[in-house]
């Protein structure tokens, strides 16, 4: 095994500032929930702390009843999760201001608005049907020129409420302006599979119909609800995972090559990937699975069955883990399946998209030991580069083993969070979902959650600490891919 470590990855957070001295505001709606203090605000003290807004103020809003002190406080504890103490950070938090605010009424967001300064990106840290009713607020009562927003998955719950949000952000600001965030975009490591396919010569060619059997997107958690059961029994595995995250990164992973990173040509060449993306055999009932799990022990913790869990309807049947095969109908990939899984309270905690090739077209006659065919991985966490080949292994040189290369990615410099708030304060939509691609992305879930709801395909249940139901999509016996 080959283990190196590059000095340094290709990463947006390597890009140089362009927000250089102009006075920014964040209004930060939803402040004093449970996604700012976790993901949002340690993100954005690494930005601050890495010198890429230089002139920030935040301003939190939410139906809590807090005053800036308490505000405060709650940003410096945030900023502390990642080291984040030093000047600059120390200046927001004492510039930042708290305003309790209903954010779907006019005057309460004017209040809002005018305690702004400079260049304003507000964050919707809010439920869709909150945002959505904030953004038709905003819609009347106008926005300042040049205004950004940032919207959190997910994005609508349906295509319909998606396309209806787009319409009400097309009428408040241009669509460059509009950050949907999606934080896998945000990872060093998916940024990276553009480097890995782009700027090699060696795996390009063979990524294509005629050399792959099959592409996995795997994201398998040993964290269970973690007491997100508000707003985790609405969405289950299925929007929470796979129509948001795995879609993104199969974009990534099936695209044609862009002629720069500008956000026109990427976002574009993802938009003809998901455009052209639709479940297998259109037929859902028999390419998709869901489970949920049941009581069990995940690294020495006990959890107790989903269905258990505080604040659960057992009734809705929530999955916790969901799997749907797809296709990619394009020249390129056409008889390809794309087979993505997500699932909470697994043993194995594997995450990384997989490229599994075809087997060659004749192993030798004499060449003993084939059994596997080369696979492609790249590992979201650990973020690795890994390669399988088959080479002789030690003693007879005609006897084939399986070796396993692996390379490590660069961390990135900044965390996901932060990377997506720096397009923002930047104005550089690269990294956000377009309007167009959030609603084809529940376009390609749609028949899979019909027929869920129907009850078509059954319910499974997996003990938590398990590698999940025994059928999985992803599982055939070796050299079984080929029954796709
Ligand atoms: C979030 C999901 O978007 O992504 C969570 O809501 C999931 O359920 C998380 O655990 C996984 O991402 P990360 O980066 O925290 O591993």
């Amino acid at each position: 095994m080959t283990t190196s470590t590059p000095s340094a990855a290709p990463c947006v957070a390597d890009r140089p500032a362009l927000s250089e001295a102009v006075p920014q505001t964040l209004l930060l709606l939803g402040a004093s929930g449970d996604l700012a203090a976790r993901l949002l605000l340690p993100g954005l003290g690494r930005l601050v702390a890495s010198g890429a807004v230089p002139d920030l103020r935040l301003v939190g809003s939410g139906r809590d009843d807090w005053d800036d002190e308490r505000w405060r406080g709650r940003i410096a504890g945030s900023f502390a999760t990642v080291g984040a103490g030093g000047p600059r950070e120390a200046e927001v938090v004492r510039s930042a201001r708290y305003l309790a605010a209903d954010v779907t009424a006019e005057e309460d967001l004017r209040r809002l608005l005018a305690a702004c300064q400079g260049q304003t990106v507000i964050f919707f840290a809010l439920p869709p049907a909150v945002t959505a009713r904030a953004a038709a607020t905003l819609a009347r009562i106008g926005l300042p020129p040049g205004t950004r927003l940032m919207l959190e998955k997910p994005f609508g719950t349906d295509t319909a409420s998606a396309r209806s949000l787009n319409d009400l952000l097309a009428g408040l600001v241009p669509e460059d302006q509009v950050h949907r965030i999606d934080h896998f975009l945000g990872k060093s490591t998916v940024v990276n599979i553009l480097g890995l396919r782009f700027a090699n010569r060696i795996f390009e060619p063979v990524l294509n119909s005629a050399h792959v059997a099959c592409v996995d997107i795997v994201f398998d958690e040993a964290l269970g609800l973690e007491g997100r059961a508000g707003y985790y029994d609405g969405a289950g595995a299925l929007v929470d995972m796979v129509q948001s995250h795995l879609l993104q990164v199969l974009a990534l992973m099936a695209m044609d090559a862009p002629p720069t990173l500008d956000a026109r040509e990427v976002r574009g060449r993802k938009a003809q990937v998901l455009r052209a993306t639709r479940v297998w055999d259109g037929d859902p009932v028999r390419w998709s699975r869901r489970a949920r799990y049941t009581a069990g022990e995940v690294d020495g913790r006990r959890l107790p069955a989903y269905a258990d869990e505080p604040g659960i309807d057992p009734t809705r049947g929530t999955e916790t883990l969901a799997e749907v095969v797809l296709a990619v109908d394009t020249w390129r990939w056409a008889g390809v399946p794309f087979r993505l899984r997500s699932g909470k309270a697994l043993a194995g905690r594997r995450k990384e998209a997989v490229i599994t090739f075809r087997q060659p077209p004749r192993v030798p006659t004499g060449l003993t030991g084939y059994e596997q065919p080369d696979r492609l991985r790249i590992g979201f966490g650990p973020d690795r580069l890994g390669l399988d080949v088959n080479i002789n292994g030690p003693g007879d040189p005609l006897e084939i083993d399986q070796v396993h290369l692996v390379a490590d990615f660069g961390p990135g410099g900044l965390p996901p969070y932060g990377e997506v708030l720096r397009g923002a304060f930047d104005g550089d939509p690269t990294l956000s979902v377009r309007g167009d691609t959030a609603e084809e992305c529940w376009r390609i879930v749609a028949p899979v959650l019909e027929v869920w709801r129907a009850g078509a395909v059954p319910l499974q249940e997996y003990p938590a600490g398990s590698h999940g139901p025994a059928d999985s999509l992803l599982a055939p016996a070796p050299g079984e891919v080929a029954r796709y």
